[in-house]
Formats: C-alpha cells, structure tokens, sequence
C-alpha cells in the first residue's frame, strides 16, 4: 500500500503484485517500472508515445494531465479513458499501477528499444521535441 511507508520524499511507486519501491523523482514512469520495480514492461517505440505497449492502468494516483502525445495516440486507438501510457508519465508522486503489457505476459523476445531518461516525443518527420502538456 503505497503512502504508508515514512521516506524522504521521493515518490513511491507500487506495481501491483510487487513491493512498493522509492524511485528518483522526475524519473520517467516505464524506467521507474522496469528499472525499480523490476518489472518487464514492453515499451516497443522507445518511449515515444507510437506503440501504446507500455500501457498500464492507474490504481491509484492517476494525474490529471497527459502530454499531447499520449492524447493523441490514445485517442486514435480508442484507449481513452481506459489505459494510460507509462512513457508519457514521471514519477512526481506516489501510484499504483497495473502494467498491462509484459514480455512475459506476452511471449515478446524483448521489451523494445530503451526509453531515454526525459519524456520525448517524435514527430513524424523524425525531429525530437519535449511534448505539449495536452488537454
Ligand atoms: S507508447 Fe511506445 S513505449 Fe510508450
């Protein structure tokens, strides 16, 4: 149960079925997952808000905003309201959750390409550009 635990301020961020783990503050959510939590979440694009595996659903501590990115790819792919990307979120609080996608969940060779440590967002002519805080 997550907000039990006295720590020094850092976020906890508690995957279900895992012991809560205090990650660094800011630190990317799907990092946070895989990295402390030690959890194989796919995150096939490489974080870039393209390939929706590294879905997961809040059990607590949703926030109430998302990039533009994840707006918009969750809404074309009618998630909206149903699954929230970990790639576009940063551990600034504590949460529970609920990775929806896993290697060993799902038979993948591997999880895809390493996210890099900021929230980045790739347009389609390639370019590289921290994402708009969306609706
Ligand atoms: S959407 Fe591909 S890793 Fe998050």
């Amino acid at each position: 149960m997550i907000g039990e635990k006295e720590g020094d301020g850092m976020p906890y961020v508690d995957v279900e079925g895992i012991e809560a783990v205090e990650v660094q503050e800011g630190k990317r959510l799907v990092l946070a997952i895989e990295e402390d939590a030690g959890v194989d979440i796919l995150h096939r694009c490489g974080g870039y808000a393209k390939c929706t595996t590294c879905r997961i659903e809040y059990l607590e501590g949703e926030p109430d905003k998302m990039t533009k990115a994840e707006f918009e790819v969750l809404e074309r792919k009618d998630l909206l309201g149903r699954v929230r990307l970990s790639c576009q979120a940063v551990a600034d609080h504590d949460a529970k959750v609920r990775p929806l996608a896993t290697v060993s969940s799902t038979g993948a060779e591997r999880p895809g390409r390493k996210p890099e440590p900021e929230i980045m967002y790739l347009s389609l002519s390639g370019s590289k550009s921290q994402p708009e805080t969306g609706p």
